[in-house]
Protein backbone atom coordinates (compact mmCIF):
# COMPACT_ATOMS: atom_id res chain seq x y z
CA UNK A 1 0.00 0.00 0.00
CA UNK A 2 1.36 3.53 -1.23
CA UNK A 3 2.16 5.81 1.96
CA UNK A 4 0.14 8.81 2.19
CA UNK A 5 1.76 11.69 1.05
CA UNK A 6 3.93 14.33 3.37
CA UNK A 7 2.87 17.99 3.48
CA UNK A 8 6.02 19.60 2.20
CA UNK A 9 5.77 24.04 3.56
CA UNK A 10 9.26 25.68 2.34
CA UNK A 11 9.52 29.16 4.11
CA UNK A 12 9.62 32.08 1.32
CA UNK A 13 13.49 32.49 -0.22
CA UNK A 14 13.72 35.87 -2.21
CA UNK A 15 15.14 34.55 -5.23
CA UNK A 16 13.84 30.77 -5.06
CA UNK A 17 10.68 31.08 -3.65
CA UNK A 18 9.89 34.86 -2.69
CA UNK A 19 5.82 33.98 -1.89
CA UNK A 20 6.99 30.44 -0.13
CA UNK A 21 4.98 27.19 -1.44
CA UNK A 22 3.59 24.14 -0.56
CA UNK A 23 2.83 21.05 -1.80
CA UNK A 24 2.28 17.02 -0.99
CA UNK A 25 5.55 14.94 -1.49
CA UNK A 26 5.69 11.40 -2.33
CA UNK A 27 6.98 9.45 0.86
CA UNK A 28 10.34 8.31 -0.23
CA UNK A 29 11.35 10.25 -2.92
CA UNK A 30 14.46 12.36 -2.02
CA UNK A 31 13.49 15.82 -0.98
CA UNK A 32 15.42 17.68 -3.77
CA UNK A 33 13.39 15.98 -6.16
CA UNK A 34 10.25 17.07 -4.59
CA UNK A 35 11.60 20.54 -4.30
CA UNK A 36 12.81 20.70 -8.04
CA UNK A 37 9.37 18.85 -9.21
CA UNK A 38 7.06 21.69 -7.41
CA UNK A 39 8.96 24.87 -8.82
CA UNK A 40 11.77 25.68 -6.34
CA UNK A 41 15.07 25.68 -8.19
CA UNK A 42 17.35 24.22 -5.81
CA UNK A 43 20.94 23.94 -6.45
CA UNK A 44 22.47 19.73 -7.06
CA UNK A 45 25.73 20.58 -8.42
CA UNK A 46 26.83 16.77 -7.81
CA UNK A 47 23.68 15.57 -9.51
CA UNK A 48 22.38 14.13 -6.19
CA UNK A 49 24.59 12.15 -4.78
CA UNK A 50 25.49 13.65 -1.69
CA UNK A 51 29.13 15.18 -2.60
CA UNK A 52 28.47 18.96 -2.79
CA UNK A 53 26.48 20.63 -0.50
CA UNK A 54 25.02 23.11 -2.54
CA UNK A 55 21.13 21.26 -1.66
CA UNK A 56 21.81 22.10 1.98
CA UNK A 57 18.33 23.11 3.65
CA UNK A 58 17.34 23.54 6.95
CA UNK A 59 14.16 21.52 8.45
CA UNK A 60 12.77 23.59 10.71
CA UNK A 61 9.94 21.12 11.44
CA UNK A 62 9.22 17.32 10.70
CA UNK A 63 12.96 16.30 11.03
CA UNK A 64 12.45 14.20 13.53
CA UNK A 65 10.08 11.67 11.21
CA UNK A 66 13.00 11.22 8.36
CA UNK A 67 16.44 9.31 9.00
CA UNK A 68 19.29 10.94 10.56
CA UNK A 69 22.24 11.98 8.41
CA UNK A 70 25.07 9.50 8.16
CA UNK A 71 28.80 10.41 8.34
CA UNK A 72 29.14 11.26 4.89
CA UNK A 73 26.34 13.89 4.81
CA UNK A 74 27.75 15.32 8.20
CA UNK A 75 31.09 15.50 6.39
CA UNK A 76 29.56 17.43 3.42
CA UNK A 77 27.17 20.06 6.06
CA UNK A 78 30.52 20.64 7.60
CA UNK A 79 31.40 23.23 4.17
CA UNK A 80 27.69 24.05 3.88
CA UNK A 81 26.82 27.83 4.55
CA UNK A 82 24.97 28.75 7.48
CA UNK A 83 24.94 25.38 9.33
CA UNK A 84 22.98 24.71 11.75
CA UNK A 85 21.73 21.43 14.32
CA UNK A 86 18.51 21.53 11.86
CA UNK A 87 21.02 21.53 8.61
CA UNK A 88 20.52 18.72 5.79
CA UNK A 89 21.67 18.13 2.59
CA UNK A 90 18.14 17.56 0.08
CA UNK A 91 19.39 14.78 -1.75
CA UNK A 92 20.22 12.45 1.37
CA UNK A 93 16.62 13.27 3.11
CA UNK A 94 13.63 10.63 2.24
CA UNK A 95 11.05 12.70 2.34
CA UNK A 96 8.63 11.05 5.19
CA UNK A 97 6.50 11.55 8.28
CA UNK A 98 3.12 13.63 8.14
CA UNK A 99 4.78 17.32 7.45
CA UNK A 100 8.57 19.26 6.76
CA UNK A 101 8.82 22.65 7.19
CA UNK A 102 11.84 23.36 4.97
CA UNK A 103 14.16 26.89 5.03
CA UNK A 104 16.40 27.53 2.28
CA UNK A 105 19.46 28.75 2.95
CA UNK A 106 20.39 32.39 2.28
CA UNK A 107 23.43 31.56 0.17
CA UNK A 108 24.61 28.13 -1.12
CA UNK A 109 28.55 26.94 -0.76
CA UNK A 110 28.84 28.21 -4.63
CA UNK A 111 27.47 31.77 -3.77
CA UNK A 112 29.07 32.01 -0.90
CA UNK A 113 32.58 31.18 -2.53
CA UNK A 114 31.66 34.24 -5.16
CA UNK A 115 30.69 36.89 -2.53
S1 LIG B 1 23.12 17.77 -4.71
FE1 LIG B 1 25.17 17.66 -4.09
S2 LIG B 1 25.06 17.22 -2.02
FE2 LIG B 1 23.00 17.24 -2.64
Amino acid sequence: MEKPPTRVRVLPHPQLCPEGSEFDAKAGRKLVDELLAHGIAIEHACEKVGACATCHVHLREGGEHVAPADDEEEDQLDDAWGLDAQSRLACCVKVKGPGLVVELPRYTKNHAREA
